[in-house]
């Protein structure tokens, strides 16, 4: 077990590399599984949730191959069964669901464990696979898909209680490609990240149209063939850095980064008073000592992703005013709240609503990471702390974060990885 120690107050300057995206590289290295041919998959960021995909892949029959940020995969003959030990260590394991229903018509796949930011089901992607016709029974952990009858294209509506769901819109986009005639997903995500997945899978022969609004519409393909895909820059990342930039320091520069995915969080920064220059695919941000405070509320994609919600909540910290924020996707979404609070962070949790007081000296001290998000804004305010920050569970952070202690290092910060 590893840990992060922060020694707060170092000024941040210089010009950061964002990676490719953790959330697309995950659902497209999966879609690989449709079909017999070689896919290569360029820019998948070296994590140990990108590691673990592959592995899957692996134990599921695929040839896979990979060197430096390229990923190569030939699942000439795939597996039907993911089993409870290959699942559990991370639920986007989930997207094999669909590629191993649409290829092979039959699948077991167990059902993903607990998560820590709240209440996670599947209920929505089983909906989508049942519309395409296939029988789903959930027994002993396992979902056994049987879709070897009457597997066909239909509509549906996969529209949730807390709005539409990502990996769940994936999974059926993906089972849908080879299910015959037309599909019509209503209520699907609008993420950028299903539309980096859309446009792999077109590359790959499937014929799909509305990727990237709430209504997609995928006529079924006999099969598909190989492809090679870029995956999207990681949006979530690069947001993360905008947030250590806006906090600490004469200014930073992040490239290889696509501004037109992170509209609301660009547009939250700049109300708040932070001054934003982008470029072809860079963004620069300088702090603002007289930044005001912001009242957010995390939504589905365009709304503001409930991934920047706790970064966020260390940024507020760093302003001298009051600022909430409300989570509706995963309304639970608040463990990094308790651990600033050990850092003297002034912060009220009503309900799903955190209330940060910031402008008021916060102090380093031993914190424990909970989740990647919560993770990444424990670190962001050991940069804003006085004295020494111990993250603890560093592996929260390797699992979305590509060598993150490195980057913030080139930027000034004094931060060392230490055993624990
Ligand atoms: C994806 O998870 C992301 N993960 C999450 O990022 C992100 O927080 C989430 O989308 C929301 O943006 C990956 O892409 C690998 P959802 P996903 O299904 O698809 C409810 C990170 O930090 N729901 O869109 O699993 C659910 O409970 C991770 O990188 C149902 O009710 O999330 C939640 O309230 C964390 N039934 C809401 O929908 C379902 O069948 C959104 O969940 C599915 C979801």
């Amino acid at each position: 077990m590893e840990k992060l120690i922060v020694h707060g107050g170092a000024p941040l300057k210089g010009v950061v590399d964002i990676s490719g995206s953790k959330n697309s590289s995950l659902p497209i290295l999966a879609a690989t599984l449709l079909t017999r041919d070689t896919c290569t998959i360029r820019r998948v960021p070296d994590l140990s949730d990108t590691n673990y995909m592959v592995r899957i892949l692996g134990e599921l029959g695929a040839e896979v191959e990979r060197a430096s940020g390229v990923v190569v995969v030939k699942a000439e003959n795939v597996a039907s069964v993911a089993p409870y030990d290959l699942v559990r260590k991370m639920r986007a394991s989930i997207c094999v669901l669909g590629p191993l229903t649409g290829r092979l018509r039959q699948c077991t796949v167990s059902l993903p464990g607990g998560c820590v930011i709240g209440d996670r089901p599947v209920d929505l992607h089983l909906k989508g696979l049942e519309a395409l016709g296939a029988e789903i029974k959930v027994d002993g952990g396992d979902i056994s898909v049987d879709a070897t009858q009457n597997f066909r294209g239909g509509p549906m509506n996969l529209m949730g209680k807390s709005g539409s769901t990502v990996l769940g819109t994936g999974n059926v986009m993906m089972a849908a490609t080879l299910a015959k005639g037309i599909t019509s997903i209503e209520g699907a995500a609008a993420e950028p990240e299903v539309e980096d997945l859309a446009n792999f899978l077109i590359k790959m022969g499937a014929k799909i149209e509305g990727a990237g609004t709430n209504t997609i519409t995928i006529e079924g393909v006999d099969q598909l063939h190989g492809a090679e895909h870029t995956v999207i820059p990681d949006r979530i990342e690069a947001g993360t850095f905008l947030c250590a930039g806006a906090m600490m320091g004469e200014g930073i520069t992040l490239r290889r980064v696509n501004a037109a995915h992170m509209q609301t969080v660009l547009d939250a920064l700049r109300q708040c008073g932070f001054t934003l220059t982008l470029g072809r695919d860079t963004i620069s941000i300088a702090p603002n000592p007289s930044a005001k405070g912001f009242d957010l509320t995390t939504l589905c994609y365009p709304g503001f992703p409930t991934d920047m919600q706790a970064q966020f909540c260390a940024l507020a910290c760093a302003i001298g005013d009051t600022s909430t924020i409300t989570e509706t996707i995963f309304p639970q979404r608040f463990m990094h709240i308790a651990e600033m609070k050990r850092m003297g962070a002034q912060v009220d949790l009503e309900g799903a609503t955190a209330k940060i007081r910031g402008g008021h000296p916060i102090k380093g001290a031993p914190v424990m990471a909970s989740d990647l998000r919560a993770s990444a804004a424990l670190v962001l305010a050991g940069l804003l702390s006085q004295g020494k920050t111990e993250v603890n569970r560093l592996y929260h952070i390797d699992r979305g974060y590509e060598h993150l202690d490195d980057k913030l290092a080139s930027l000034g910060a004094k931060v060392e990885r230490m055993r624990e």
